[in-house]
């Protein structure tokens, strides 16, 4: 029997139809409560709008996927409604060295703000995890509603979705998740988050013929040497 596997990477492919799409989002995602999640981040580029999601772990740091890096990112800091979007934030791309878009391994980036996100009601960060994993997670994004859909979500929605102990998603410092429902493209970079911790970062998804979509993500536990180097460059 053979099985086919397709790898698709979550960044966004359409750029924005304005007007269109308020019922999308994650597969089989709700919408969030109004600026419940201050540390989501939207990220688009200027002039090819390209977007992903990412999430802010310091004033002046975003982290997220590295295959969402473009050449003129912006970050916009407590999104409701992408059709309304603040003031965007330039930003210097950090992506970690050992990424390759060809196997999807490393797949992970800070962005350094180049003005400092002002901390609110609406903005606020998310700590960096210390401790064991939970399984129960939640993944959320302004991605497509459905796996070959069109048109992304204006607002942010979200999933909960269980963590997948298989030793075939530790490859690559991967954590994965395996359901009917869960990112689409639009939603990378944006944080798996277990027990109220971001363990992971929105990668991409396997495809088989059954139509079963493994999700994977980049390990931040793995990855936090090199996080904790780049934001303190000094320590
Ligand atoms: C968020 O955006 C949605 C869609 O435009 C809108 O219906 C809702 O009132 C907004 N909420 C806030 C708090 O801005
Ligand atoms: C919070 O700060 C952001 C910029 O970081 C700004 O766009 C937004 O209007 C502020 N919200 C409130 C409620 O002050
Ligand atoms: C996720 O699960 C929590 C309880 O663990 C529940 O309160 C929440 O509504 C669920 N969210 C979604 C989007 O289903
Ligand atoms: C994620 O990475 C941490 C640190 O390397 C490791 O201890 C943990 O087992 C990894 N998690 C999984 C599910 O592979």
């Amino acid at each position: 029997m053979s099985i086919s596997w397709f790898i698709t990477t979550l960044l966004l492919l359409h750029s924005c139809t304005p007007g269109v799409g308020m019922d999308h989002g994650i597969v089989g995602g709700k919408e969030y409560i109004p600026h419940s999640r201050p540390y989501m981040v939207y990220i688009r580029d200027k002039q090819t709008h390209k977007a992903c999601g990412g999430f802010l772990i310091r004033e002046d740091f975003v982290l997220t996927a590295a295959h969402c890096k473009r050449d003129h990112l912006m970050v916009y800091l407590g999104v409701n409604d992408t059709n309304h979007l603040p003031e965007g934030i330039k930003v210097d791309a950090i992506p970690h060295p050992k990424f390759d878009s060809k196997k999807m391994n490393d797949d992970i980036m800070l962005l350094k703000l180049k003005k400092p996100g002002t901390l609110n009601k609406t903005v606020n960060i998310i700590a960096l995890p210390k401790n064991k994993i939970s399984s129960n997670c939640m993944v959320m994004g302004w991605g497509l509603q459905e796996y070959n859909g069109k048109f992304p979500s204006r607002v942010l929605k979200e999933v909960n979705l269980t963590l997948l102990r298989s030793k075939y998603c530790a490859i690559r410092h991967n954590l994965c998740t395996q359901d009917e429902v869960g990112p689409a493209l639009g939603d990378s970079g944006g944080p798996l988050i277990c027990g109220n911790v971001p363990q992971g970062i929105v990668s991409y998804y396997i495809m088989n013929e059954f139509t079963n979509y493994l999700t994977m993500y980049a390990n931040i536990s793995y990855y936090l040497p090199w996080i904790h180097k780049i934001m303190n460059p000094t320590l």
